[in-house]
């Protein structure tokens, strides 16, 4: 809307005040997926994890009064990590294996529940792999996540994508068929200790990586090192009282096949 057709709207509109519709809000900021797993799983379910990593959300998080959990992942290193933790554990009912989530290779109608946590999915491939009735629930990182230190950095994870991560997430899951379709943007406020764990932590994760879900022609995508004087500017900007902060904006999405 233009300047001058924005003014007519609102000239013409006269108040803000939306009593009429008798609105019901809930509020959503207490999103958390492994509260929604507990809540639609029993003793029967079968659950796949997508992407699991060395296991470590997979043992600690999800329930144990279910039938079976598969948990997947296309790094052989992280199953090992993720079967050397199995091991320490007491969980019972976990296999982990091998498999690229866009070549998902797994039964049919086989699972109750599918979760990805930040990793990619295929919403295709996972509908055919629930059984009808099944639910979905995905975690991801969205664009404009640490975007002020992407900003001094001028560059990082999805910093030059024109659309959302969520949105390509949400369509993609709504374009397989999934109904009750739901996003829900998810904001958190992370607080680092000292200036060391900030800059140890973003080493590992790909947070400055130039990193996009859309096709560019990058040169590098992986930093090399990390620019002191840059982080150090953020670092100015953003220390609290609990730490150096760092704003996360996350997304969750929850589906169900009919
Ligand atoms: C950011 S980690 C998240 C681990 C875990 N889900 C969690 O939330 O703690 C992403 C994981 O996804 C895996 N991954 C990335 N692309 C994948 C693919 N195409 N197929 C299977 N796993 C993939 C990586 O190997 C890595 O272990």
């Amino acid at each position: 809307m233009g300047q001058k057709s924005e003014y007519e709207f609102y000239e013409r509109i006269k108040d803000w005040n939306f009593d009429e519709f008798q609105i019901v809000s809930e509020k959503i900021n207490n999103w958390d997926m492994y509260d929604i797993l507990k809540d639609v799983t029993n003793e029967e379910s079968r659950i796949l994890d997508l992407g699991t990593g060395g296991g470590e959300k997979v043992l600690e998080c999800f329930p144990s009064n279910v039938k079976e959990i598969i948990a997947t992942d296309f790094s052989s290193a992280m199953i090992e990590t993720a079967n050397q933790n199995l091991r320490k554990s007491n969980r019972k009912n976990i296999t982990f294996r091998l498999m690229d989530n866009l070549k998902m290779n797994l039964p049919v109608n086989y699972f109750d529940v599918v979760v990805a946590r930040n990793t990619v999915t295929n919403p295709v491939q996972i509908y055919k792999s629930l059984k009808p009735g099944g639910y979905l629930i995905i975690r991801g990182v969205d664009m404009y996540d640490c975007h002020e230190l992407k900003r001094i950095f001028g560059k990082g994870q999805a910093y030059h994508d024109k659309k959302p991560i969520s949105i390509i997430d949400y369509e993609a899951v709504l374009d397989a068929g999934f109904e009750d379709v739901e996003l829900v943007p998810l904001h958190e406020r992370e607080y680092f200790k000292d200036k060391n764990s900030l800059y140890q932590f973003l080493l590992k994760v790909p947070i400055i990586d130039d990193f996009s879900e859309e096709e560019r022609d990058h040169k590098e995508y992986y930093q090399k090192g990390i620019d002191m004087d840059k982080l150090e500017k953020y670092i100015v900007r953003n220390t609290y009282k609990q730490g150096i902060r760092l704003l996360r904006r996350y997304y969750g999405i929850t589906a169900r096949k009919g």
